[in-house]
């Protein structure tokens, strides 16, 4: 493998055969086995910490010598947090390696930013802690406790919606990796934006803004491309088909945090699809909710050819594309990009849920691996039609597959019927 390593998830080009997809993801799985760099394991996993923070030592790339890493004092990194929801919320941030940011937990009024910096080896994640009742320095939150500190000292409890990164990784530590994880469940939009640095400034907004937006009221109306948190040159790939009154059905009936109560309960059957849900309807992820072996990727199910999508990663994964679902994700939902430049995460971002991977995950893996943006790079990003060229929805491969099953009971209860 060599030094600046391929990141492990990233999309074949579309136009790639089954064949070949499936030669090229045992080749990608049999590199992960060396550079296990980005597999975001739930929160409750036993090796959640160990295989989000692996990495070699601290080597100059260029003469092999161990390099002393800056301190943020030296070089402090932006980490904003803005909140655009309608309601007050209290992030919480969670550090796992490096320096911290000056709050770890906060009141974050609605349309207010929150502007800090955490150090240059920063490893970490971000939530929304919802309906919180605070006093002194305790926060007792509907949504994303972490164990009743305003400010806190471990992650927020489930099902939230996480912003990870880990801003020095890679076996050069130059660069960062980062994702939207719904591996720990949804409780409310979220958008990661990228802030350049001036080495970074070439990097196109489209490549690095990604977005999750899975609740009711938040979608902008379906379209391929839109202009939030980029611009018109840099158009940004979107999720095309959710809408706002059809969204509010994703999440598997039995795992919503707060089930509502059905007419008729307990006497007759009702359709779960005809009940209305709460706009505010978090969603366990179906680790959080079984904690099965099979659902959270443990035990005998710790290993990406056996451990499978459920129907909640499924589900997630049409609504949010770029996002991780579970633990081996389709081998796209990490973001790796040169090192520099600062992070926002936005609560309840604008736009819609992006399509960023697997529009531009080849151009992603050539910049994580090569660390320049080429020109054919940048005109790519401001090409439209090559947008528009990617479905810009895409079940996932289980759904093909259950597509398929479909078809096959169709015949088979067609042959016996006859
Ligand atoms: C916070 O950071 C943003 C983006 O870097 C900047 O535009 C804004 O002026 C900063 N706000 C404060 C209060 O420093
Ligand atoms: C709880 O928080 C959510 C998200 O901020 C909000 O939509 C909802 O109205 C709140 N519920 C109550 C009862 O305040
Ligand atoms: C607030 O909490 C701190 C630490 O728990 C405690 O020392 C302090 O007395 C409390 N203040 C009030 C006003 O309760
Ligand atoms: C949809 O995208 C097209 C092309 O990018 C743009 O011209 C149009 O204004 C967009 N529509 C909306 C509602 O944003
Ligand atoms: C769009 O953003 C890029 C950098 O992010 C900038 O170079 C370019 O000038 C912008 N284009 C327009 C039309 O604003
Ligand atoms: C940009 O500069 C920062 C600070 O000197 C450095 O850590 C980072 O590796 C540089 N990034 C690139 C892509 O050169
Ligand atoms: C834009 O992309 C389309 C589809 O991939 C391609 O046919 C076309 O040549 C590209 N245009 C430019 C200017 O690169």
């Amino acid at each position: 493998m060599s030094r600046n390593s391929e990141p492990p998830h990233s999309r074949m080009g579309s136009s790639s055969g089954r064949g070949f997809h499936h030669l090229a993801l045992a080749l990608l799985l049999s590199s992960q086995i060396q550079c296990a760099l980005s597999v975001i394991f739930p929160s409750t996993h036993s090796s959640y910490k160990f295989d989000y923070l692996r990495r070699s030592p601290r080597l100059d790339p260029i003469n092999g010598e161990a390099k002393r890493t800056l301190s943020k004092r030296e070089n402090p990194i932006p980490l904003i947090v803005t909140n655009n929801c309608g309601d007050t919320l209290w992030p919480g941030v969670a550090t796992q390696d490096g320096e911290g940011p000056e709050s770890s937990g906060f009141e974050l009024a609605s349309g207010e930013t929150r502007n800090m910096t955490v150090g240059p080896t920063w490893a970490g994640r971000v939530w929304g802690r919802t309906n919180c009742t605070v006093s002194n320095e305790t926060a007792t939150c509907v949504t994303g406790d972490c164990f009743g500190l305003l400010e806190c000292e471990y992650s927020g409890a489930v099902p939230v919606t996480l912003a990870e990164f880990n801003l020095a990784g890679g076996d050069t530590r130059r660069q960062t990796f980062y994702d939207i994880s719904l591996v720990d469940g949804y409780n409310l939009p979220l958008g990661i934006v990228y802030h350049p640095a001036a080495n970074t400034s070439n990097i196109p907004p489209n490549f690095v803004n990604a977005a999750c937006i899975a609740t009711p009221g938040y979608l902008m109306a379906p379209n391929r491309t839109g202009i939030a948190y980029t611009n018109s040159s840099f158009p940004m790939p979107y999720e095309d088909s959710q809408t706002n009154s059809g969204i509010s059905n994703w999440c598997p009936w039995d795992l919503q945090a707060f089930i509502p109560d059905k007419p008729g309960d307990g006497i007759y059957p009702y359709p779960d699809d005809n009940v209305e849900r709460p706009v505010f309807d978090p969603c366990k992820s179906a680790c959080a909710a079984s904690n099965s072996a099979a659902d959270c990727c443990t035990g005998d199910y710790n290993d990406p050819n056996v451990c499978k999508r459920s129907e909640y990663s499924e589900s997630a994964k049409v609504v949010c594309p770029d996002a991780y679902s579970f633990a081996y994700d389709d081998q796209t939902s990490t973001f790796i990009i040169p090192s520099g430049g600062g992070w926002e995460v936005v609560f309840c971002p604008a736009g819609r849920s992006t399509n960023i991977l697997a529009t531009y995950g080849t151009q992603l893996s050539a910049l994580a691996s090569g660390g320049v943006v080429t020109e054919e790079m940048r005109k790519l990003a401001m090409n439209v039609s090559y947008i528009e060229s990617v479905p810009g929805s895409s079940a996932p491969p289980g759904h093909r597959v259950s597509g398929l099953a479909l078809v096959v009971t169709i015949v088979v209860t067609g042959l016996l019927s006859l």
